[in-house]
């Protein structure tokens, strides 16, 4: 079965189109053989199949495939159909009405309906789908067809895929150690009083102690990288908005795991007074009245940490001699609606990370890569001296729209840091606590960016797990200062006393 648009629509015409009959067919004939094939390999034009006329109308049924489609393929034939009745006829083509658009689309699975706007229906055919669009010539304009085509065929790749799983490709491994240490650090953190859960899902309130070993990965981080590289430090938004998320291809793909926020939808305390008067009187919040009393989200907490930052530099031209442009953000939680059960800090709702971003040109990106990946590995070596391990995988933009396997081209993609955890066992997951991404162009395109000489901007991002490198340090060494590597301790120095309770 191959791709096939069908389209069965009119001309709206201005008078009756009779006396033109003999040139409509001529030209219907020379677009057939010509102006419906341009831009298309030999043969997989656009055709009308059909045509006949009306009193007020011209009938027509155009085929195509993937190449010149029939929503392009109409307005083409409108624009020559015009320019010739016109001037010879006086007969205006006033618009396009649209009767019938059907999308027939290769697939060797069934897919549940598509519930987008502008689908009438779906059906799941031998070897294909068939779709029935209800679209009209602005949609046809705006490219509607095309998109939906798109969402389907990512559906269809999805499906085929299957359970499989992301893209992982090992790149290098270190030398495994011995870990006498076994226990789940987050259970051995909890029983020493490092920490407690928080009220909220997923949540964690650190303690002194652990806070501190926080604090220090961040030192270890500011002096062995950000400082050396030229990093600097930003503090970029943690609300952020759909017009963020549109920009950065998180609309496509993040919304079960955003934390919405939604703002009042007013700030007069009248309209509230309600709100706060059940309250005092039944010791409940009344979340259902509040729902009600408050707006549509203008988006959520901050998820990638990266995106939001983008704002900064949209729109505008970098000077040739400012790139590469290095930044990091450390001023905030990132929040995640994370998969149920009860997790330790590795995986967690609200989490705290270290995000690199660099902007320059591909040379420029491709090198700042390196160079973290060579400091990050005199960290995890000769610092932290832990069990570790790096992989190619599903570039974490991909991941985040829903999309599997490789970014195109062999230097985009992410690059994961992962570590062993003892207490999972010999075959147990290891853990990624780390990311090393080199974003391509996507960024600077999607936030419109541009360089001063015209050269195409790449970016790329690397985002440092605080609780993360935690559960991988403690998973490793223990929470016992004297079986931690000597380095690390002289950095940390004293751990702080904890908060005790009777
Ligand atoms: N922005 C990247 C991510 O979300 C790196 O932190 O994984
Ligand atoms: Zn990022």
């Amino acid at each position: 079965m191959e791709l096939q648009f069908k389209l069965k629509a009119y001309f709206k015409t201005s008078a009756d189109p009779a006396p033109a009959k003999d040139a409509i067919a001529a030209h219907i004939e020379e677009a057939n053989n010509s102006l419906l094939t341009k831009g298309a390999p030999e043969g997989q034009g656009a055709k009308v199949t059909e045509w006949k006329l009306g009193e007020d109308r011209i009938e027509l049924v155009l085929e195509s495939g993937r190449y010149v489609r029939v929503h392009d393929a109409i307005f083409r034939l409108k624009k020559q159909l015009s320019d010739a009745l016109g001037k010879k006829f006086r007969i205006g083509i006033r618009g396009v009405e649209v009767e019938s658009f059907t999308i027939l689309v290769p697939a060797e699975h069934e897919l549940k309906a598509l519930k987008v706007p502008y689908v009438k229906s779906m059906q799941n055919l031998e070897g294909g789908i068939l779709l029935e669009l209800e679209v009209g010539e602005a949609e046809m304009k705006n490219r509607v067809p095309d998109r939906i085509l798109t969402l389907l065929e990512e559906k269809i790749e999805a499906a085929q895929y299957g359970a499989k799983a992301e893209h992982w490709n090992l790149l290098w491994q270190s030398e495994s150690k011995e870990h006498p240490f076994k226990e789940d650090p987050t259970q051995a953190m909890l029983k020493e009083g490092w920490l407690k859960r928080g009220a909220s899902r997923g949540q964690w309130i650190h303690g002194p102690q652990s806070t501190k070993v926080f604090r220090t990965f961040e030192k270890i981080v500011f002096d062995e990288l950000l400082q050396p590289l030229g990093y600097r430090e930003m503090i970029f938004p943690k609300l952020v908005t759909w017009e963020v998320w549109m920009k950065s291809g998180h609309a496509k793909g993040i919304y079960p795991e955003i934390y919405y926020v939604c703002p009042p939808k007013t700030r007069d305390p009248e309209y509230w007074e309600e709100v706060a008067d059940h309250y005092k009187v039944t010791h409940e919040v009344p979340t259902k009245l509040i729902k009600e009393k408050i707006g549509e989200p203008i988006g959520g907490m901050a998820y990638a940490q990266c995106p939001p930052f983008w704002m900064y530099v949209t729109g505008e031209t970098l000077p040739n001699e400012d790139v590469p442009i290095k930044v990091f953000d450390r001023s905030g939680t990132s929040h995640r609606y994370e998969s149920g059960g009860i997790h330790g800090i590795e995986r967690v709702d609200e989490f705290h990370r270290i995000e690199l971003v660099w902007i320059g040109t591909k040379e420029q990106v491709v090198k700042c890569a390196e160079e973290l990946h060579e400091r990050y590995m005199h960290v995890f070596n000769d610092i932290l001296d832990i069990e570790w391990r790096k992989a190619r995988v599903t570039p974490w933009f991909m991941a985040q729209e829903g999309l599997l396997g490789l970014a195109e081209g062999d230097v985009i993609g992410t690059t994961d840091y992962e570590a062993r955890l003892p207490y999972r066992g010999e075959d147990g997951d290891w853990l990624e606590f780390q990311n090393v991404s080199i974003n391509g162009d996507k960024y600077p395109k999607g936030f419109n960016v541009k360089l001063q000489s015209g050269e195409e901007l790449w970016s790329g991002c690397s985002g440092v797990g605080l609780e993360r490198w935690a559960a991988t340090f403690l998973a490793q060494k223990g929470l016992n200062p004297e079986n931690w590597p000597e380095d690390f301790r002289k950095r940390i120095g004293e751990l702080p006393k904890g908060i005790r309770f009777l």
